[in-house]
């Protein structure tokens, strides 16, 4: 082990911007060139942060079962998986004596499933569950199809512009509902528009009302300093808080719960099988009382949460607070260069002191249809982005008539609904730790080309039978680029 101190704080957040996989990835494009691609796109997925990779290829050379015990790789495996566990309560500053952190499925999606059986298990008298109208659709079905009734608690607003959720409009339902009410669902960060919500205030109003408050940290991991439990203000903690560790700089790792183990000890676990029981006999079996173990039935998915505890680690070495300030910078210097394009329309306040955002920015392009705009993104400027609804139609949906309500002659919210049609969406471009302010000067000037030459681009796709823009001369074969197969025959070539 080197004697030589390691780098912490901005200058390891300089020093990893630099370190991931696929920043270099190159694609011919429509136009003839060969372009660096830009990766606008981490809100659904994140690159690889390169040095966790190299730790779980350094792993691979001990890994074993975490169930077997005596052989030197299954203590190196068991020891270290356990540390990941560990790790992750600190890092999102979890009394370990309260909190448990345990991996299920690949991501937020069985995590919110799996601690919504568990509130309706724990409580099944109280039928009702709160969400945001910002939700993404995984910390919203789960809750209607695991509870009898969800509310949706809408957004504030300002000048027309939509802001993070209603508190007082949340207190008005936790009020109405009263006893019914067995948890507020709530994301940290909005996937489509970026905005915080203030978690703290939310915690605090759902245990006023008694309450217990899952928190959605999809977006929120890997970009804010997270406090779980809150020791000057125990209210304002959370019951449970879940994250993708594919969101976090690690494809391939699991999903993350953390949460009470009191809430957890009430019931037997939801998923049974090898590694969570004591002792089983012939018609009974006893569930082991400890954490993580009782929670995470089989083979868990050693590698990827080794990769997920050197991010934490990365991560926790850069420290949130400066890692937030930072990126706040390029969000800040996003929303000011994108709003001066002309007819760019972005959802959601633009004001970073009075509504403050992370990573997500979703825009329109006025009267161009959103599936062009990220066509013409990728294909002709190597700029990956998403579009359509992101997974969370009610809010896309909601600010879409807002917009039209503001920027359109009708009158009849009914009509106006109608002519939004199923079609409409928006793009989303969507920075992770690696985006720069060159990324950023990219978009811009590629979408203030597109407007400046719509029609030139309108001419060079169509639209399939599938609603999507296909460019009627430019085909990517993506086998050319990479295949399985294709990389095997490199591989073994004679
Ligand atoms: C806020 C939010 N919650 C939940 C999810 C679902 O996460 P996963 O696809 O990892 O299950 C996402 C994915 O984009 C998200 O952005």
């Amino acid at each position: 082990m080197s004697k030589t101190p390691a780098l912490k704080g901005l200058e390891l957040y300089r020093k990893i911007r630099n370190e991931f996989i696929g920043l270099n990835t190159k694609y011919l494009l429509a136009n003839g060139e060969t372009k660096k691609r830009i990766y606008l796109d981490s809100t659904a997925s994140t690159l690889m942060m390169k040095p966790a990779f190299d730790i779980m290829e350094k792993f691979l050379h001990h890994y074993a079962n975490t169930h077997s015990e005596m052989h030197f790789d299954a203590k190196i495996s068991s020891r270290e998986y356990q540390w990941v566990h560990d790790k992750i309560l600190s890092f999102l500053n979890a009394d370990p004596n309260v909190y448990t952190c345990f991996f299920t499925g690949s991501g937020t999606t069985a995590a919110v499933n799996r601690m919504a059986r568990v509130f309706r298990d724990i409580r099944p008298e109280k039928d009702v569950a709160i969400v945001s109208i910002m939700e993404h659709h995984s910390n919203d079905l789960p809750h209607r199809k695991h509870m009898k009734e969800v509310v949706h608690v809408p957004v504030e607003f300002n000048e027309n512009q939509m802001l993070c959720v209603s508190l007082p409009l949340m207190e008005a339902e936790l009020k109405k509902y009263g006893d019914r009410v067995n948890y507020v669902a709530v994301t940290g960060v909005s996937n489509v528009t970026g905005i915080i919500n203030p978690l703290k205030k939310i915690a605090k109003l759902a245990h006023k009302y008694g309450a217990l408050i899952l928190v959605d940290g999809a977006q929120t991991a890997a970009h804010l300093p997270i406090e779980i439990s809150n020791q000057d203000d125990p209210e304002a903690s959370f019951d449970a808080f879940v994250f993708s560790g594919h969101k976090t700089y690690v494809p391939g790792s699991p999903g993350v719960v953390v949460a009470k183990k009191a809430h957890l000890l009430a019931i037997e676990p939801e998923e049974v099988g090898g590694g969570m029981v004591k002792e089983v006999f012939e018609t009974e079996y006893e569930v082991k009382t400890e954490f993580p173990d009782r929670e995470e039935a089989g083979t868990p998915n050693i590698l990827g949460a080794i990769g997920l505890g050197a991010v934490i680690d990365v991560l926790d070495r850069i420290g949130m607070d400066v890692l937030e300030a930072e990126e706040d910078k390029i969000m800040a210097y996003a929303l000011e260069k994108m709003n001066e394009v002309e007819g760019l329309v972005i959802y959601g306040s633009t004001c970073m002191k009075t509504c403050p955002r992370a990573a997500s920015i979703s825009f329109n392009l006025r009267d161009i249809d959103h599936g062009l705009v990220a066509g013409v993104l990728n294909d002709y400027f190597n700029i990956a982005v998403r579009n359509q609804c992101f997974c969370a139609h009610p809010y896309v949906k909601e600010m879409l008539v807002a917009d039209m309500k503001l920027n359109s002659t009708f009158t009849d919210i009914k009509e106006l609904k109608f002519s939004l049609g199923l079609k409409k969406g928006m793009v989303r471009a969507s920075l992770g730790l690696y985006n720069t302010r060159e990324d950023v000067d990219a978009l811009v000037a590629a979408l203030d080309h597109i407007t400046k030459n719509i029609e030139f681009y309108q001419s060079q796709y169509i639209v399939n039978e599938n609603e999507t823009y296909v460019h009627k001369t430019f085909y990517f074969d993506h086998k050319t680029r990479f295949s399985i197969s294709g990389a095997l025959d490199d591989m073994f070539k004679k």
